[in-house]
């Protein structure tokens, strides 16, 4: 591990994306084997699938965990399958054994849309916060849905999404038009009240976005830039996604 601004953020390079994996995966589980009712923020996305995957061959009990999915898009049917909440369970409650009780994600289809961000905050304050935020990156620099511009103080709220994410995104749908325009959204004041954030990218296709958050301003135009500021934050890089730096 090398220490890149500081003493907070530290960036661990594997050579492939499944050690990467592997590490973040050790990571979570010491914070899990001591703390059986830590709360987990999860993230969804290709980029945490060799974390989950690592932390199926871990020996951890995750039944007594909390977690909060980062988002969720907006009007897809109950149950489509490519609704986070499908994803979260498919991918990283049934693998991993975690209570569907105690695992939260963002309604996508809310009667108010104004109040869906509260709701979700309450929760997460009624939860005691956030012990370990898993979060992937976009092509573009968002975290969670928070596309370039998103305010540094943004709460969970519904957000349009940008079209370079709808098309990164496409891959997942049957039709490019499928993607849906809006989610549901932790905002970045949100994700950084996590007492510790863990960021986990693969491929050469995130090269650019991780040197610009990770070494360049910190700026609303590259949302994960806000990571620079917060005291406790672990990279977990491919040497792909590693090769800009
Ligand atoms: C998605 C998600 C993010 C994810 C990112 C990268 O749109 N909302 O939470 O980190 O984009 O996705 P992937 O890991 O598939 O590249």
């Amino acid at each position: 591990m090398s220490p890149l601004k500081g003493q907070k953020l530290t960036v661990s390079v594997h050579a492939s994306a499944g050690d990467a994996g592997a590490a973040a995966a050790e990571h979570v589980a010491g914070l899990v084997r001591p703390n059986p009712t830590a709360v987990l923020g999860l993230a969804t996305g290709s980029s945490p699938l060799p974390l989950y995957q690592a932390l199926q061959q871990a020996d951890l009990n995750l039944k007594a965990v909390t977690a909060f999915a980062l988002d969720e898009y907006v009007g897809l049917p109950a149950g489509h399958a490519q609704s986070y909440a499908s994803v979260i369970r498919s991918q990283v409650v049934e693998p991993l054994g975690l209570t569907p009780a105690r695992v939260h994600v963002p309604d996508g289809n809310p009667a108010e849309v104004n109040a869906v961000g509260e709701a979700y905050e309450a929760q997460i304050l009624a939860a005691g916060g956030i012990d370990l935020q898993i979060l992937g990156i976009g092509s573009n620099g968002h975290i969670g849905f928070n596309e370039p511009r998103s305010p540094f103080s943004s709460r969970t709220r519904v957000v349009a999404l940008a079209d370079r994410t709808r098309q990164d995104n496409a891959r997942f749908f049957e039709a490019p038009e499928a993607v849906p325009t809006h989610a549901v959204t932790q905002g970045l004041a949100t994700i950084f009240q996590a007492r510790h954030l863990l960021l986990i990218a693969h491929g050469p296709g995130k090269a650019q976005a991780i040197k610009r958050a990770l070494t360049g301003p910190v700026t609303e135009d590259v949302p994960a830039s806000i990571l620079q500021l917060h005291p406790s934050v672990t990279v977990y890089l491919s040497k792909a996604a590693a090769a800009l730096l």
